[in-house]
């Protein structure tokens, strides 16, 4: 019986932000995630006598979103000599393209639902490599919990791991919803042109010893070094953007105004960190106890945005049709 494939969004404390080889999807730097349990992606997929089709959320696709998963198709077809036509079925439980990842979770499934479908017997470093080739960040949504894409030379070494599938560690994730509109700028070209800030370099040179840091922060259990390392390592990324030639950024003013926030709720005692990913959308991280405070500030601030509060979600899952 033919599945559907489940893989939750992740999210990067230490971020994948330029690439070694765009057509492998080789990067530049490795990362580390949380994977989250409150946004995912679930894909079926089906044989069909017509031409390749690409139904998300209910809507039959004809833009771009459906060129790039027919690409991804035409290749893992020709990987596993496969012939078919097919019909991509997916529902995302997370905003598209909007700095949410929900790359990760459509890449991790859209692979998994293939090797479903096909009886492929993958190992987990294996599909991870071939989600790896959708989305470079899909390689850490294999997993649950903490993952770290050791960036690697080539497409056999590129590949994520569980760092720990089920941490114990008290971190949350509050993820405000500013602006849910597909971007206009996707990661894939945001990534490329960063490249040409003066900043890049030592972006890259930074790498080591930031993963390093935040490694050591998760075996030691200290949050307040996981936020603070987790912020630095977003504010650099956002930062080899505005300083990129020409530069650009994914900030909206509201998301000036949620950073100034966890600022001010910081200084007032509660225990706050952002990280922000190719988008405007800001995310939170913190501990269960602050919680309640930090929603409620965030629904002061501002009117009708969608607040989800996430932890820890589990790695690719099958559920019956
Ligand atoms: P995000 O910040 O959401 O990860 P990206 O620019 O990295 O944004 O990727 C968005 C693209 O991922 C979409 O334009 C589409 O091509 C692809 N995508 C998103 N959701 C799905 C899905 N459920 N199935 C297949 N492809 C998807
Ligand atoms: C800012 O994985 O979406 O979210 O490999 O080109 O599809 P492509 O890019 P993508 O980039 C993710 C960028 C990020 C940081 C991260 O998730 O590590
Ligand atoms: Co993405």
């Amino acid at each position: 019986m033919k599945k559907i494939a489940r893989a939750h969004t992740n999210i990067a404390l230490i971020k994948y932000w330029g690439k070694a080889d765009a057509k492998l999807r080789l990067p530049l730097m490795s990362s580390l995630s949380m994977t989250l349990d409150k946004f995912y992606s679930d894909t079926y997929l089906e044989k069909t006598d017509g031409p390749n089709t690409f139904i998300l959320n209910g809507e039959l696709q004809s833009n771009s979103t459906k060129d790039r998963v027919f690409k991804y198709l035409e290749l893992l077809k020709n990987k596993y000599g496969i012939t078919d036509n097919l019909i991509v079925n997916s529902i995302n439980h997370v905003p598209t393209a909007a700095g949410l990842a929900s790359s990760s979770s459509a890449f991790a499934a859209l692979a998994a639902a293939f090797c479903n479908y096909y009886e492929l017997d993958l190992s987990k470093k294996e599909l991870s490599r071939l989600a790896r080739l959708g989305s470079g960040s899909a390689s850490r949504s294999i997993y649950g919990g903490f993952a770290v894409w050791n960036k690697g030379t080539s497409d056999e070494s590129s590949y994520a791991y569980a760092l720990e599938e089920h941490p114990q560690m008290d971190l949350h994730l509050i993820a405000v919803e500013l602006n849910a509109q597909p971007k206009k700028l996707s990661s894939t070209k945001g990534m490329q042109l960063a490249q040409t800030s003066p900043f890049f370099k030592p972006w890259i040179d930074r790498n080591d010893l930031e993963l390093k840091d935040m490694e050591s922060a998760i075996h030691a259990d200290d949050f307040t070094k996981l936020g603070s390392l987790a912020e630095l390592n977003a504010s650099e990324m956002h930062a080899v953007n505005s300083t990129a030639v020409p530069g650009f950024t994914y900030f909206e003013p509201d998301t000036i105004k949620a950073i100034k926030l966890v600022q001010n709720l910081r200084e007032q005692g509660i225990e706050c960190y952002y990280t922000i990913d190719a988008g405007p959308n800001v995310k939170v991280l913190c501990q269960l106890r602050n919680i309640k405070n930090i929603v409620k500030a965030f629904e002061t601030s501002f009117n009708n945005v969608n607040i989800v509060v996430a932890s820890f979600g589990s790695g690719i899952s099958y559920l019956d049709r």
